[in-house]
């Protein structure tokens, strides 16, 4: 029996990923940035066991047994075989997979992302799989490519019908902005109502606002934001990261029949930020929210002290104790 354990993290998008050119290889239709957590918080943990005797391949997420006979699981487990090191026996033996998230799943806080980054790379160790693998990781769920990399990371849309050119790269290193810190603020910690694969596909089939933001206003904002990251410049990477979360959202609305990932406290949040950073007269903090209520907040270290006074504040009841992390860190607090 061979047996490997990965552990991969939650990234959160600072410019988002919404709608397909291809759902089949799930090929995006923009760029997207994110920055991955540290990897002691918010992450999945993966553990693979190959062996001649298992009958048959089976997974278990959060100690609850699964189909292994989901396409993109499958689609995934296709690649790596053909990507292994022939010769590898590992590859004809049968596989069991138990992945547990220490986070909510499928609240919009990127479980799939960190759970599919975690498999892929798993599988590449027990196959000794050489090579980018962020190509197969986006096979099993889009945002899962940009979990591969810590740091800040850029998935390359890419432009080829194979899909072979839109894998996720780093351009700055974990220990870059040392500064830079993430609050997670959980709003509400059930299951999404509509998943993103259902959400894109609505949106990519009626909404011209998201073929406007494709066409006309990504390609800038990229560039712009890589530039703000390598430069340290916070203003300009809030006032972009608000600007993309708040037009993501809005393509939600512009959707037909239209949906909503924003709950009430996460408008509240929203605007108690902007008048935080208007008391400034600067983005202080920069607000960003996935595909449901919860909040990720960037912020300098310099201020956590008083936006986490501010938040407990707000909202005082069923507040969870501040977590303090290093590299680009995680604060958690529950709001729900
Ligand atoms: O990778 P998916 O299918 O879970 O889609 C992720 C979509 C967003 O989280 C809303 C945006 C992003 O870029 O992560």
């Amino acid at each position: 029996m061979t047996i490997v354990t990965c552990v991969a993290p939650v990234n959160m998008a600072v410019i988002k990923y919404w709608g397909k050119r291809n759902e089949d290889l799930i090929l995006p239709l923009n760029d997207s940035i994110s920055a991955t957590f540290n990897v002691e918080y918010m992450r999945a943990k993966t553990t693979v066991m190959a062996s001649p005797t298992f009958k048959e391949n089976k997974i278990w997420l959060n100690g609850k047994e699964e189909s292994f006979e989901n396409p993109r699981l499958l689609h995934c487990m296709k690649e790596l075989k053909q990507r292994a090191q022939k010769g590898n026996d590992v590859i004809n033996w049968n596989i069991h997979v138990c992945s547990e998230n220490n986070f909510p799943t499928a609240a919009g806080l990127a479980s799939s992302a960190a759970g599919y980054a975690c498999f892929v790379y798993a599988v590449a160790q027990l196959y000794a799989v050489e090579g980018d693998i962020t190509g197969i990781a986006r096979k099993g769920s889009g945002s899962a490519c940009r979990s591969i990399s810590g740091g800040w990371v850029q998935w390359h849309m890419g432009h080829l019908n194979d899909g072979s050119d839109s894998i996720a790269t780093q351009f700055a290193s974990v220990s870059h902005w040392t500064e830079m810190r993430i609050l997670t603020l959980v709003v509400n910690d059930n299951r999404k109502k509509y998943s993103s694969t259902v959400g894109m596909r609505r949106s990519t089939a009626t909404s011209s606002f998201l073929k406007h933001r494709a066409d006309s206003v990504v390609t800038e904002r990229v560039l712009n934001i890589i530039k703000a990251i390598k430069e340290k410049d916070f203003k300009t990477f809030a006032e972009i990261t608000m600007r993309d979360s708040n037009q993501f959202h809005a393509i939600c609305l512009d959707t037909f029949p239209p949906f909503m990932y924003l709950n009430s406290v996460s408008m509240t949040i929203i605007e108690l930020i902007h008048a935080y950073n208007d008391f400034y007269g600067t983005p202080k903090v920069a607000y960003t929210f996935d595909a449901g209520p919860n909040a990720c907040l960037f912020l300098l270290e310099a201020d956590v002290p008083e936006v986490v006074a501010l938040i407990q504040h707000i909202f005082p009841s069923d507040v969870a104790p501040v977590e303090y992390f290093k590299g680009i860190p995680v604060h958690h607090q529950n709001l729900s």
